[in-house]
């Protein structure tokens, strides 16, 4: 049964991880949680940083990733890369058929490029509907959020009660640089998407993802035609 936790508590966890590494964070968390706990990876070079730091801390730690059957071909390959070099399998969810079909059925295959609405109702029927099912077996998540991505993330937390969902959220990536999760990346040959070396910097769904410019903000290639408030698929709530 999951604990629900109050915002004392929240303050409490935060000031008492402030100082640990984030192997520290990462182990007593897996340790406390168990099979409870996933990694929630969009296969990012965050994502891809966590997955191994925890495969270390344990081998067995459950990743899950949402397919939202839009995803680049690199990022597919990269799938397949990852579960080969760490000699693990992703758990995958994908978007329940029904609804889907029907949907695009009513609106065309690319109905969320006509307003911000059906933007929302994609990414709900492609990504948040199959994450409630993720959460249905987990009362923690990790997420690859770093502060520095987008104005929409400046005020997240290491560690945060995610109202939303009603689960513990630890974001142990949260005041890591790009060039922090790059040099980890390289010390450690972590398999990374192709994608980055053509300006990716944030990789989500292949129609709604374009390359940015060296002085662009990360971000601002996915959902690029909408203001920068907006361009959040609904996953992570402003804190
Ligand atoms: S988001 O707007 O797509 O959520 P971003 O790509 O920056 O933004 O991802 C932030 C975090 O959300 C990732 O580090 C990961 O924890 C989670 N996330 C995003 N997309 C997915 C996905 N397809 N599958 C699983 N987790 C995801
Ligand atoms: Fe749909 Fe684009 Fe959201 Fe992917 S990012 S779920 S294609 S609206």
């Amino acid at each position: 049964m999951n604990k629900k936790y109050t915002s004392s508590d929240i303050s409490r966890l935060n000031a008492e991880f402030a100082e640990s590494s984030t192997q520290e964070l990462l182990l007593h968390f897996l340790q406390v949680y168990g099979t409870r706990i996933a990694l929630s990876s969009s296969l990012s070079i965050e994502d891809q940083v966590l997955t191994d730091m925890i495969l270390h801390v344990d081998p067995k730690a459950r990743i899950f990733t949402l397919d939202t059957g839009r995803l680049f071909p690199e990022t597919y390959q990269l799938m397949d890369r990852t579960n080969l070099h760490y000699n693990i399998k992703m758990e995958i969810f994908v978007p329940h058929t029904e609804v889907l079909q029907q949907t695009l059925l009513e609106n065309g295959v690319n109905f969320f490029y006509e307003s911000l609405e059906k933007r929302h109702l994609c990414c709900q029927i492609r990504k948040l509907e199959p994450l409630s099912r993720a959460f249905g077996t987990l009362d923690a998540w990790i997420c690859g959020l770093r502060r520095s991505q987008s104005v929409t993330r400046e005020g997240m937390q290491k560690i945060e009660w995610d109202e939303q969902h009603q689960l513990l959220k630890i974001n142990p990536l949260i005041d890591w640089s790009e060039e922090q999760t790059w040099d980890y990346i390289r010390t450690h040959h972590v398999p990374y998407n192709k994608l980055q070396e053509q300006g990716f910097r944030s990789i989500g769904c292949q129609p709604c993802t374009r390359a940015v410019q060296p002085d662009e903000d990360i971000r601002a290639g996915r959902w690029w035609w909408e203001s920068p408030e907006h361009r959040e698929c609904g996953l992570h709530q402003k804190a």
